[in-house]
Protein backbone atom coordinates (compact mmCIF):
# COMPACT_ATOMS: atom_id res chain seq x y z
CA UNK A 1 0.00 0.00 0.00
CA UNK A 2 1.16 3.77 -0.97
CA UNK A 3 0.98 6.09 1.63
CA UNK A 4 0.06 9.56 0.21
CA UNK A 5 2.79 11.88 0.30
CA UNK A 6 2.27 15.12 1.38
CA UNK A 7 4.89 17.68 -0.07
CA UNK A 8 6.26 19.18 3.45
CA UNK A 9 9.22 19.78 1.98
CA UNK A 10 7.97 22.79 -0.39
CA UNK A 11 7.39 25.00 3.13
CA UNK A 12 4.35 26.98 1.40
CA UNK A 13 3.87 30.22 2.64
CA UNK A 14 0.58 29.91 4.38
CA UNK A 15 -1.64 31.79 2.34
CA UNK A 16 -2.70 35.01 3.80
CA UNK A 17 -6.50 36.06 3.33
CA UNK A 18 -8.78 38.04 4.46
CA UNK A 19 -12.54 36.01 4.61
CA UNK A 20 -14.81 38.56 3.57
CA UNK A 21 -17.76 39.49 6.15
CA UNK A 22 -21.46 38.14 5.42
CA UNK A 23 -23.61 40.92 3.47
CA UNK A 24 -26.87 42.19 4.95
CA UNK A 25 -30.08 40.93 4.39
CA UNK A 26 -32.77 42.50 3.01
CA UNK A 27 -36.82 42.81 3.92
CA UNK A 28 -39.27 40.09 1.72
CA UNK A 29 -40.28 43.13 -0.13
CA UNK A 30 -36.57 44.44 -1.61
CA UNK A 31 -36.51 40.67 -2.45
CA UNK A 32 -39.42 40.23 -4.31
CA UNK A 33 -38.84 43.68 -6.37
CA UNK A 34 -35.13 42.84 -7.18
CA UNK A 35 -36.21 39.39 -8.39
CA UNK A 36 -38.67 40.86 -10.80
CA UNK A 37 -36.64 43.08 -12.46
CA UNK A 38 -33.69 39.94 -12.81
CA UNK A 39 -36.06 38.03 -14.04
CA UNK A 40 -36.96 40.78 -16.79
CA UNK A 41 -33.16 41.63 -17.48
CA UNK A 42 -32.39 37.99 -17.96
CA UNK A 43 -34.88 37.64 -20.21
CA UNK A 44 -33.99 40.97 -22.31
CA UNK A 45 -30.50 39.85 -22.35
CA UNK A 46 -30.53 36.35 -23.17
CA UNK A 47 -28.56 35.25 -19.92
CA UNK A 48 -29.10 32.60 -17.79
CA UNK A 49 -27.52 31.93 -13.76
CA UNK A 50 -25.33 28.98 -13.07
CA UNK A 51 -26.16 28.85 -9.41
CA UNK A 52 -24.20 26.05 -6.89
CA UNK A 53 -25.75 24.53 -4.32
CA UNK A 54 -23.92 26.63 -1.66
CA UNK A 55 -25.86 30.02 -2.73
CA UNK A 56 -28.53 31.45 -0.88
CA UNK A 57 -32.03 29.58 -1.28
CA UNK A 58 -33.54 32.87 -3.43
CA UNK A 59 -30.48 32.76 -5.57
CA UNK A 60 -31.31 28.34 -6.16
CA UNK A 61 -34.62 28.88 -6.56
CA UNK A 62 -34.20 32.37 -9.16
CA UNK A 63 -31.35 30.30 -11.78
CA UNK A 64 -33.85 27.26 -12.15
CA UNK A 65 -36.97 29.41 -12.40
CA UNK A 66 -35.51 31.17 -15.26
CA UNK A 67 -34.00 28.48 -17.09
CA UNK A 68 -30.57 28.59 -15.51
CA UNK A 69 -29.22 25.49 -13.49
CA UNK A 70 -28.32 24.49 -9.64
CA UNK A 71 -25.45 22.40 -9.82
CA UNK A 72 -22.60 20.83 -8.70
CA UNK A 73 -19.28 22.45 -9.91
CA UNK A 74 -19.35 19.44 -12.71
CA UNK A 75 -22.62 19.78 -13.88
CA UNK A 76 -22.04 24.09 -13.80
CA UNK A 77 -18.91 23.33 -16.26
CA UNK A 78 -21.23 21.80 -18.40
CA UNK A 79 -24.36 23.22 -18.50
CA UNK A 80 -22.25 26.52 -19.58
CA UNK A 81 -21.02 24.93 -22.74
CA UNK A 82 -24.73 23.10 -23.70
CA UNK A 83 -26.75 26.25 -23.10
CA UNK A 84 -27.07 29.08 -25.66
CA UNK A 85 -27.08 31.85 -23.24
CA UNK A 86 -25.18 34.76 -24.70
CA UNK A 87 -24.61 35.72 -21.54
CA UNK A 88 -23.64 33.28 -18.49
CA UNK A 89 -23.88 34.96 -15.12
CA UNK A 90 -21.61 32.60 -12.31
CA UNK A 91 -23.13 32.43 -9.26
CA UNK A 92 -20.17 30.69 -7.36
CA UNK A 93 -16.73 31.30 -6.53
CA UNK A 94 -14.31 32.78 -8.89
CA UNK A 95 -12.71 29.33 -10.11
CA UNK A 96 -16.25 28.27 -11.65
CA UNK A 97 -16.92 31.18 -13.46
CA UNK A 98 -13.24 31.11 -15.15
CA UNK A 99 -14.56 27.34 -15.83
CA UNK A 100 -17.23 28.43 -17.60
CA UNK A 101 -14.94 31.11 -19.91
CA UNK A 102 -12.55 28.78 -20.45
CA UNK A 103 -15.24 26.16 -22.02
CA UNK A 104 -17.58 29.03 -23.76
CA UNK A 105 -15.18 31.74 -24.65
CA UNK A 106 -17.83 33.25 -27.10
CA UNK A 107 -19.96 34.12 -24.32
CA UNK A 108 -19.81 36.65 -22.18
CA UNK A 109 -19.51 35.29 -18.56
CA UNK A 110 -20.21 37.98 -15.50
CA UNK A 111 -20.12 37.44 -11.54
CA UNK A 112 -21.96 39.37 -9.41
CA UNK A 113 -19.27 39.97 -7.60
CA UNK A 114 -15.23 39.61 -7.91
CA UNK A 115 -15.08 38.74 -4.19
CA UNK A 116 -15.95 35.53 -4.22
CA UNK A 117 -13.20 33.37 -4.51
CA UNK A 118 -11.86 30.32 -2.20
CA UNK A 119 -9.57 29.21 0.34
CA UNK A 120 -8.33 26.04 -1.96
CA UNK A 121 -7.79 28.91 -4.99
CA UNK A 122 -5.76 31.09 -2.60
CA UNK A 123 -3.76 28.85 -1.50
CA UNK A 124 -2.08 27.04 -4.46
CA UNK A 125 -0.36 30.53 -6.50
CA UNK A 126 0.71 29.34 -9.74
CA UNK A 127 4.41 30.12 -9.56
CA UNK A 128 4.90 28.45 -6.33
CA UNK A 129 2.91 25.27 -8.01
CA UNK A 130 4.62 25.42 -10.78
CA UNK A 131 8.10 24.84 -9.70
CA UNK A 132 6.77 21.93 -7.47
CA UNK A 133 5.53 20.43 -11.31
CA UNK A 134 9.14 21.19 -12.43
CA UNK A 135 10.35 19.41 -9.78
CA UNK A 136 8.97 16.37 -10.64
CA UNK A 137 8.64 16.49 -13.76
CA UNK A 138 8.08 12.73 -13.94
CA UNK A 139 4.63 12.98 -12.39
CA UNK A 140 1.30 13.33 -14.71
CA UNK A 141 -0.40 16.81 -12.73
CA UNK A 142 -3.96 16.80 -11.53
CA UNK A 143 -5.37 19.56 -10.33
CA UNK A 144 -9.27 20.37 -8.04
CA UNK A 145 -11.41 22.12 -9.94
CA UNK A 146 -11.25 24.41 -6.72
CA UNK A 147 -8.05 26.31 -8.68
CA UNK A 148 -6.86 29.15 -10.82
CA UNK A 149 -7.17 28.97 -14.59
CA UNK A 150 -3.47 29.41 -14.68
CA UNK A 151 -2.76 26.23 -12.38
CA UNK A 152 -5.33 24.22 -14.93
CA UNK A 153 -3.08 25.69 -17.96
CA UNK A 154 -0.15 24.04 -15.72
CA UNK A 155 -2.25 20.89 -15.06
CA UNK A 156 -2.52 17.66 -17.26
CA UNK A 157 -6.08 16.77 -15.87
CA UNK A 158 -8.70 18.48 -14.01
CA UNK A 159 -11.25 17.15 -11.63
CA UNK A 160 -14.32 17.83 -9.04
CA UNK A 161 -15.11 15.67 -6.25
CA UNK A 162 -18.05 13.79 -8.36
CA UNK A 163 -15.26 12.09 -11.00
CA UNK A 164 -11.97 12.74 -9.07
CA UNK A 165 -11.73 9.03 -7.38
CA UNK A 166 -12.85 7.69 -10.93
CA UNK A 167 -10.02 9.42 -12.89
CA UNK A 168 -7.40 8.91 -10.63
CA UNK A 169 -8.07 5.27 -10.67
CA UNK A 170 -7.64 5.37 -14.40
CA UNK A 171 -4.68 7.03 -14.00
CA UNK A 172 -3.00 4.57 -12.01
CA UNK A 173 -4.13 1.55 -13.47
CA UNK A 174 -2.09 3.43 -16.56
CA UNK A 175 0.95 3.07 -14.29
CA UNK A 176 1.23 6.54 -14.00
CA UNK A 177 2.55 8.74 -10.85
CA UNK A 178 0.60 11.66 -9.87
CA UNK A 179 1.15 15.13 -8.50
CA UNK A 180 -2.23 16.28 -7.05
CA UNK A 181 -3.22 19.58 -5.39
CA UNK A 182 -4.51 21.62 -3.89
CA UNK A 183 -6.70 20.14 -1.48
CA UNK A 184 -4.49 17.87 0.91
CA UNK A 185 -8.04 16.05 2.36
CA UNK A 186 -9.53 15.22 -0.78
CA UNK A 187 -6.31 14.11 -1.59
CA UNK A 188 -5.91 11.52 0.89
CA UNK A 189 -9.62 10.46 0.61
CA UNK A 190 -8.75 9.47 -3.24
CA UNK A 191 -5.04 7.93 -2.12
CA UNK A 192 -6.92 5.72 0.17
CA UNK A 193 -9.53 4.82 -2.30
CA UNK A 194 -7.05 4.53 -5.00
CA UNK A 195 -3.96 3.26 -3.53
CA UNK A 196 -2.41 5.58 -6.28
CA UNK A 197 1.13 7.03 -6.07
CA UNK A 198 0.13 10.56 -5.25
CA UNK A 199 2.30 13.89 -3.99
CA UNK A 200 0.01 16.23 -2.64
CA UNK A 201 0.04 19.85 -2.07
CA UNK A 202 -0.93 21.20 1.32
CA UNK A 203 -4.28 23.03 0.95
CA UNK A 204 -7.50 22.62 2.64
CA UNK A 205 -11.14 24.67 2.43
CA UNK A 206 -11.75 26.54 5.49
CA UNK A 207 -15.44 25.96 5.03
CA UNK A 208 -14.85 21.73 5.77
CA UNK A 209 -11.58 21.52 7.64
CA UNK A 210 -13.79 23.17 10.75
CA UNK A 211 -15.83 19.89 11.21
CA UNK A 212 -15.35 18.18 14.18
CA UNK A 213 -15.28 14.31 14.27
CA UNK A 214 -15.85 14.43 18.11
CA UNK A 215 -19.05 16.92 17.71
CA UNK A 216 -19.89 14.43 15.09
CA UNK A 217 -20.05 11.18 17.40
CA UNK A 218 -21.74 12.94 20.39
CA UNK A 219 -24.48 13.79 18.11
CA UNK A 220 -24.48 10.48 16.72
CA UNK A 221 -25.07 9.45 20.27
CA UNK A 222 -28.21 11.44 20.50
CA UNK A 223 -29.44 10.40 16.93
CA UNK A 224 -28.00 6.43 16.73
CA UNK A 225 -30.52 6.09 13.13
CA UNK A 226 -29.14 9.46 11.78
CA UNK A 227 -26.67 8.70 8.46
CA UNK A 228 -23.85 10.95 8.21
CA UNK A 229 -23.04 12.69 4.87
CA UNK A 230 -19.87 14.13 4.29
CA UNK A 231 -17.99 16.50 1.17
CA UNK A 232 -14.45 15.02 0.59
CA UNK A 233 -12.75 18.34 1.54
CA UNK A 234 -13.26 17.23 5.23
CA UNK A 235 -10.52 15.92 7.14
CA UNK A 236 -9.99 12.48 7.30
CA UNK A 237 -11.36 11.83 10.56
CA UNK A 238 -14.46 13.25 9.96
CA UNK A 239 -14.73 11.24 6.58
CA UNK A 240 -14.24 7.74 8.62
CA UNK A 241 -17.73 8.67 10.69
CA UNK A 242 -19.57 8.75 6.88
CA UNK A 243 -22.48 6.73 5.50
CA UNK A 244 -21.95 8.60 2.23
CA UNK A 245 -19.37 10.89 0.71
CA UNK A 246 -19.52 12.80 -2.27
CA UNK A 247 -19.48 16.06 -4.52
CA UNK A 248 -22.62 18.22 -3.48
CA UNK A 249 -25.29 16.66 -6.08
CA UNK A 250 -24.00 12.90 -4.61
CA UNK A 251 -24.92 13.88 -1.15
CA UNK A 252 -28.30 15.08 -2.50
CA UNK A 253 -28.97 12.60 -4.02
CA UNK A 254 -28.08 10.07 -1.04
CA UNK A 255 -30.30 11.96 1.53
CA UNK A 256 -33.26 11.23 -1.14
CA UNK A 257 -32.18 7.41 -1.83
CA UNK A 258 -31.25 6.50 1.99
CA UNK A 259 -33.79 5.04 4.18
CA UNK A 260 -32.68 7.45 6.81
CA UNK A 261 -34.48 10.36 8.07
CA UNK A 262 -32.28 11.91 10.28
CA UNK A 263 -28.97 12.81 8.37
CA UNK A 264 -25.67 14.70 9.75
CA UNK A 265 -24.56 16.86 7.39
CA UNK A 266 -20.78 17.76 6.61
CA UNK A 267 -20.59 20.49 3.98
CA UNK A 268 -21.45 24.02 3.79
CA UNK A 269 -25.38 24.68 4.44
CA UNK A 270 -26.45 26.11 1.23
CA UNK A 271 -27.08 22.74 0.01
CA UNK A 272 -29.84 22.05 2.68
CA UNK A 273 -32.46 23.69 0.76
CA UNK A 274 -32.01 21.25 -2.22
CA UNK A 275 -32.20 18.68 0.36
CA UNK A 276 -35.23 19.65 1.81
CA UNK A 277 -36.82 19.96 -1.65
CA UNK A 278 -35.37 16.50 -2.26
CA UNK A 279 -36.41 14.85 1.03
CA UNK A 280 -39.23 17.06 2.74
CA UNK A 281 -39.94 14.80 5.10
CA UNK A 282 -36.39 14.12 6.48
CA UNK A 283 -34.57 15.96 8.83
CA UNK A 284 -31.20 17.52 8.29
CA UNK A 285 -28.88 18.37 11.39
CA UNK A 286 -25.51 20.36 10.75
CA UNK A 287 -22.18 18.82 11.82
CA UNK A 288 -20.77 20.71 14.15
CA UNK A 289 -17.77 22.61 13.68
CA UNK A 290 -17.17 23.60 17.29
CA UNK A 291 -15.04 21.90 19.85
CA UNK A 292 -11.77 21.24 21.13
CA UNK A 293 -9.34 23.58 19.40
CA UNK A 294 -12.14 25.02 16.97
CA UNK A 295 -11.66 28.72 15.39
CA UNK A 296 -14.68 28.22 13.32
CA UNK A 297 -13.89 31.36 10.79
CA UNK A 298 -17.04 30.30 8.58
CA UNK A 299 -18.98 28.04 10.67
CA UNK A 300 -20.12 25.46 7.88
CA UNK A 301 -21.32 29.27 5.62
CA UNK A 302 -18.99 29.68 2.76
CA UNK A 303 -17.68 33.49 3.01
CA UNK A 304 -17.26 33.56 -0.54
CA UNK A 305 -20.53 32.12 -1.58
CA UNK A 306 -22.43 34.01 0.03
CA UNK A 307 -20.91 37.33 -1.66
CA UNK A 308 -23.61 36.42 -4.09
CA UNK A 309 -26.48 38.29 -3.55
CA UNK A 310 -29.98 39.61 -5.31
CA UNK A 311 -28.10 42.94 -5.21
CA UNK A 312 -25.16 42.77 -6.56
CA UNK A 313 -26.52 39.64 -9.28
CA UNK A 314 -28.84 42.61 -10.12
CA UNK A 315 -26.31 45.06 -10.79
CA UNK A 316 -24.30 42.49 -12.23
CA UNK A 317 -26.65 41.88 -15.05
CA UNK A 318 -27.58 45.66 -15.60
CA UNK A 319 -23.54 46.35 -16.30
CA UNK A 320 -22.62 43.25 -17.70
CA UNK A 321 -19.94 43.32 -15.26
CA UNK A 322 -17.88 42.76 -13.73
CA UNK A 323 -16.77 40.46 -17.10
CA UNK A 324 -14.10 37.24 -16.74
CA UNK A 325 -11.71 37.35 -19.16
CA UNK A 326 -9.23 34.93 -19.17
CA UNK A 327 -5.51 35.55 -20.98
CA UNK A 328 -6.54 33.72 -24.36
CA UNK A 329 -2.86 31.56 -24.45
CA UNK A 330 -4.46 30.20 -20.39
CA UNK A 331 -7.77 29.43 -21.92
CA UNK A 332 -5.92 27.26 -24.66
CA UNK A 333 -4.16 25.20 -22.03
CA UNK A 334 -6.52 25.12 -19.62
CA UNK A 335 -9.12 23.99 -21.66
CA UNK A 336 -7.36 20.12 -22.32
CA UNK A 337 -7.59 19.15 -18.95
CA UNK A 338 -10.39 20.29 -18.30
CA UNK A 339 -11.61 19.21 -21.65
CA UNK A 340 -10.16 15.92 -21.12
CA UNK A 341 -12.02 15.60 -17.46
CA UNK A 342 -15.56 16.22 -19.61
CA UNK A 343 -14.86 13.48 -22.49
CA UNK A 344 -13.83 11.07 -19.26
CA UNK A 345 -17.40 11.85 -17.51
CA UNK A 346 -18.86 11.53 -20.51
CA UNK A 347 -17.76 8.20 -21.73
P1 LIG B 1 -18.84 20.28 -5.58
O1 LIG B 1 -18.11 19.99 -6.86
O2 LIG B 1 -19.12 19.04 -4.79
O3 LIG B 1 -20.06 21.07 -5.86
O4 LIG B 1 -17.88 21.11 -4.65
C1 LIG B 1 -17.47 22.41 -4.89
C2 LIG B 1 -16.96 23.04 -3.67
O5 LIG B 1 -16.42 24.13 -3.70
C3 LIG B 1 -17.12 22.35 -2.41
O6 LIG B 1 -16.63 23.11 -1.37
FE1 LIG C 1 -13.82 26.96 -1.63
FE2 LIG C 1 -14.53 25.75 0.58
FE3 LIG C 1 -15.97 27.80 -0.30
FE4 LIG C 1 -16.01 25.43 -1.60
S1 LIG C 1 -16.76 25.85 0.47
S2 LIG C 1 -15.81 27.45 -2.52
S3 LIG C 1 -13.89 24.76 -1.31
S4 LIG C 1 -13.83 27.86 0.41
Amino acid sequence: MITQQIATKLQHKPPVFTVPTLPPQISAEQKKTLIDQIHILLKQKNAKIIAHYYTDSDIQDLAEATGGIVADSLVMAEFGQKCDADILIVAGVKFMAETAKILSPNKKVIVPTLDATCSLDLGCPIEEFSAFCDAHPDRTVVVYANTSAAVKARADWVVTSSCAIDIVRHLDEQGEKLIWAPDRFLGDYIQKATDADMLSWYGSCIVHDEFKAEGIQQLKALYPDAAVLVHPESPASVIALADSVGSTSQLIRAAEQLKNEIFIVATEVGIFHKMREAAPNKQFIQAPTRGAGATCQSCARCPWMKQNTLLNLLKCLEEEGPEIIVQEDVRIKAMIPLERMLNFTRA
